[in-house]
């Protein structure tokens, strides 16, 4: 069954540049083996991320036009601000230069130093800005969410059982809010049910916690509530968004997601006193607090784009399209995460490359392995992105993935066939994958510029003393000089 094709047509084009082997080959040593820095001009087909490379509409750049650029009183935020409330329900609305920023500003809001922050799963800036304000993050995905495999419609969810037992462990006055990501990013774009966000609602409400949504990816997830929650097939998604949002107190949004734009994000919420606080931060850390950080232009351009993503036929081929890829890859049996999410498709990097243990980093060496076989980027999302643990020791997540992250309105399907292709044929020679080790680590958000180098050769037959003995060989001291 195919899906949709595109409800749009290409009134502008840009060239990719199409590189040789050998170049790709240089390029990725040159990048210490980490796709996050390749130059953009050696990628083919980039699928690193589908954060600010969305297709903006005919629309979104004529409302640029349209910018109005005051240091204080913007038109153009008045514009944003009243989009988000019909689209979302909040009526207050603070801009941010993006997500991460208004992360920022509602964890310094509501963190007490030691007070503990549920989330389902992490989100790397999200967990760093909350540990910064002295909270303690504490996942309480349901466990499907780490299992690659597990077959669940909504992945995503919040196990309310876990919460629960925080809440009892620890009493209601140490949590400082709950986080609830619509979807879950890091476990392959899980949605979340209209049912789970209700009773997280009735839970907090019950106890007086405040319940935040990181509303990044929402339109991805109402889409998924309308294909699979039992009443919502004649809901438009647009309507399901606004129930979404009317049991949350607040949101952290990044623009570049489900807003369709290259920059911006923003804080909305109802409680005026939260209000108080954003305006009094945002203007000491983004801007002003009728742009935060976001030219007139860029707001005019993100309340368009709040607008189009809640579009029914767009979201059917956009979550078409990476169900497309993720079919065509199961169809070939190589093992990605499932039920394929709603912004990217994951491999999973350990079933992939069964012989590297996982400090030999095999989600980053089929990251580098599939550019210099394709051109094409894509990211790890596993045991590098996870960082070092409080006592330096690596974090050894269960999901070792690299994400192939569609951009929104960029790519045809021709150039998912071309994607597909590839992680095929990389599946079919897949012994050949050596494993990494680092040559540089930062000390925080280490997968953004770490470098590394490929492990010497092994025979086949030692793997298993090797996982061992690549522990050892990557000790903290070691690999910090
Ligand atoms: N929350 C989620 C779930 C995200 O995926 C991101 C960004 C952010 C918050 C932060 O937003 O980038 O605007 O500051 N994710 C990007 C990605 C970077 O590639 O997944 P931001």
């Amino acid at each position: 069954m195919s899906h949709l094709a595109e409800p749009y047509r290409i009134k502008m084009v840009e060239p990719l540049v199409v590189t040789t082997r050998e170049e790709r080959e240089e390029a990725i040593e040159q990048a210490g083996y980490n796709t996050f820095l390749l130059p953009s001009q050696k990628v083919y087909i980039d699928l690193l991320t589908d954060s600010g490379t969305n297709a903006m509409s005919d629309r979104q750049w004529s409302m640029m036009m349209l910018g109005d650029e005051a240091y204080a009183g913007s038109v153009s935020f008045e514009r944003l601000r009243s989009a988000v409330e019909q689209n979302y329900g909040f009526p207050f609305t603070v801009p941010t230069h993006q997500g991460r920023g208004a992360e920022h500003l509602i964890s310094k809001i509501l963190i007490t130093p030691g007070q503990y922050v549920p989330g389902n799963m992490y989100f790397t800036t999200t967990r760093y800005h909350q540990e910064a304000a002295g909270g303690i993050f504490v996942d309480v995905v349901m466990d499907e969410a780490h299992d690659p495999t597990a077959d669940h419609p909504f992945k995503g969810n919040i196990d309310l059982a876990k919460l629960e037992a925080l809440v009892a462990e620890h009493g209601a006055e140490k949590i400082a809010y709950v986080n609830q990501a619509v979807t879950v990013n890091l476990a392959g774009g899980q949605p979340v049910s209209m049912q789970n966000i209700r009773e997280v609602h009735e839970f907090c409400q019950a106890h007086g916690i405040v319940h935040w949504s990181d509303a990044t990816r929402l339109a991805e997830n109402a889409y998924f509530i309308q294909q699979r929650e039992d009443g919502y097939r004649d809901k438009s998604t647009r309507e399901i968004a606004k129930e979404m949002m009317s049991y949350f107190d607040g949101l952290t949004m990044s623009g570049k997601k489900d807003g369709l734009v290259n920059i911006g994000g923003f804080l909305a919420m109802r409680d005026e006193s939260i209000l108080v606080k954003a305006r009094e931060l945002v203007v000491v850390y983004e801007g002003m607090p009728s742009y935060g950080g976001m030219a007139g232009r860029d707001m005019e351009a993100l309340a368009q784009g709040l607008v189009e993503a809640l579009d029914d036929d767009y979201l059917a081929h956009r979550v078409g399209q990476v169900t497309y890829l993720g079919r065509r890859l199961q169809e070939a049996g190589v093992p990605i995460v499932t039920p394929v999410g709603g912004h990217a498709v994951f491999l999973d990097a350990r079933a992939f490359l069964p012989h590297l243990a996982q400090d030999e980093f095999p989600a980053q060496a089929l990251a580098a392995e599939l550019y210099v076989e394709s051109g094409v980027r894509s990211m790890e999302r596993g045991i590098v992105s996870a960082g070092r643990d409080e006592n330096g020791q690596h974090r050894y997540p269960r999901l070792e993935l690299v994400r192939l992250t569609i951009p929104r309105r960029v790519y045809t399907d021709r150039h998912l066939d071309v994607v597909a292709d590839a992680v095929i044929a990389l599946y079919e020679r897949r012994d050949e994958i050596g494993g990494l080790r680092f040559v540089y680590e930062p000390p925080s958000l280490r997968f953004f510029t770490a470098r590394f180098e490929p492990l010497p050769a092994k025979p086949v037959d030692s793997a298993l003393d090797d996982a061992v003995l690549s522990r050892t060989r990557l000790a903290p001291e070691s690999v910090r000089a």
